[in-house]
């Protein structure tokens, strides 16, 4: 199937876009603001009337706008023929939404599947995109020739639309933690009066060892074995105190670290100090 249609042409929808008309699709678009499609027009995308007329263009349609609500909404609007349709959902949203969404479609005898872009707009195209997916799992297997011009990594996690709602709570608060972790440590230099820039030179020094961490997480969480740490939670708990303890001499806020130790405390008062750092799951389940 060489034919696809966009529904969003927003910074990520452009991007959408361009990557599939330079792989050689037939790309028909629209855009509630419908000048944003003119350079995509003059790329050789066919600039359709409504959002009826692009999802009668193609079989599958690729919505790319703000939010599942704001999909729905275009849905509803006049002429709009979802049956024998496919929509891939690209745009963000609740997990209830996604469910309403597809509950939808399907109703009116298309099909749904959801996706989410890791991704900056720049991206779009190159090893570091990844999309991962969700819904009906027969569009999963045949939007892979789609998907695949727009990310190199693609997943299928569940038939139930919400579960990407999930993916993207977990992966969010990983990425989010590491940030968190990062300005703490800024907060620390300032208060200390030493040059920010000696940290910042030395931030990337970590990531040998963030790749060990990910290889811990995957090998103990995923076989639901802590044994065998290279630092036990006893080891590590001693080198928490060690790194609270600028902060509390320069009277600076550290909420963030002194959470992940007592969390640690918590799980060595469990019996769990001799095993791996990601032992803390069992007392957080
Ligand atoms: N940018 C990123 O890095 C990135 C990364 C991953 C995922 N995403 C997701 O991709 C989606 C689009 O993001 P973006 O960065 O392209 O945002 P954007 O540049 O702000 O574009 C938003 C798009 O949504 C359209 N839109 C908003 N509300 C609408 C409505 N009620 N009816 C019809 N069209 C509506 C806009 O139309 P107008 O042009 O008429 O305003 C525009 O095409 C979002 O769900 C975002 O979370 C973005």
């Amino acid at each position: 199937m060489r034919e696809v249609s966009i529904v969003g042409l927003g910074i990520m929808g452009q991007a959408l876009a361009k990557a599939l008309l330079s792989s050689g699709f037939t790309v028909t678009v629209w855009n509630r603001t419908a000048r944003k499609a003119k350079k995509l027009q003059s790329d050789g995308a066919k600039l359709a009337a409504s959002v009826a007329e692009a999802i009668q263009a193609s079989g599958i349609t690729v919505f790319c706008i703000s939010t599942h609500q704001d999909t729905l909404s275009l849905l509803n609007s006049a002429g709009v023929v979802l049956d024998g349709k496919s929509v891939i959902e690209l745009s963000s949203g609740a997990p209830e939404d996604a469910t309403e969404l597809a509950s939808y479609i399907e109703l009116q005898g298309g099909r749904c599947l959801v996706g989410m872009i890791l991704s900056y707009p720049s991206g779009i195209g190159s090893e570091r995109a990844s999309i991962t997916t969700a819904g009906d799992e027969e569009l999963w297997r045949e939007s892979e020739e789609i998907l695949s011009v727009l990310a190199r990594n693609l997943s299928y996690i569940s038939d139930d639309p919400k579960a990407l709602a999930t993916m993207f709570s977990a992966l969010f608060i990983s990425r989010q933690g590491y940030l968190f972790g990062m300005v703490y440590g800024a907060l620390l230099f300032e208060k200390a009066g030493l040059p920010i820039q000696a940290y910042l030179d030395m931030l990337p020094q970590l990531n040998p060892l963030l790749q060990d961490y990910l290889d811990v997480v995957r090998t103990s969480v995923g076989s639901d074995n802590y044994s065998n740490p290279q630092a036990s939670l006893e080891t590590i708990r001693g080198a928490f105190d060690d790194a609270l303890a600028p902060y509390k001499a320069l009277n600076t806020r550290h909420d963030f670290p002194e959470l992940m130790a007592e969390i640690v405390d918590q799980a060595i008062a469990a019996g769990f100090g001799g095993e791996q750092m990601t032992a803390i799951l069992k007392v957080l389940r």
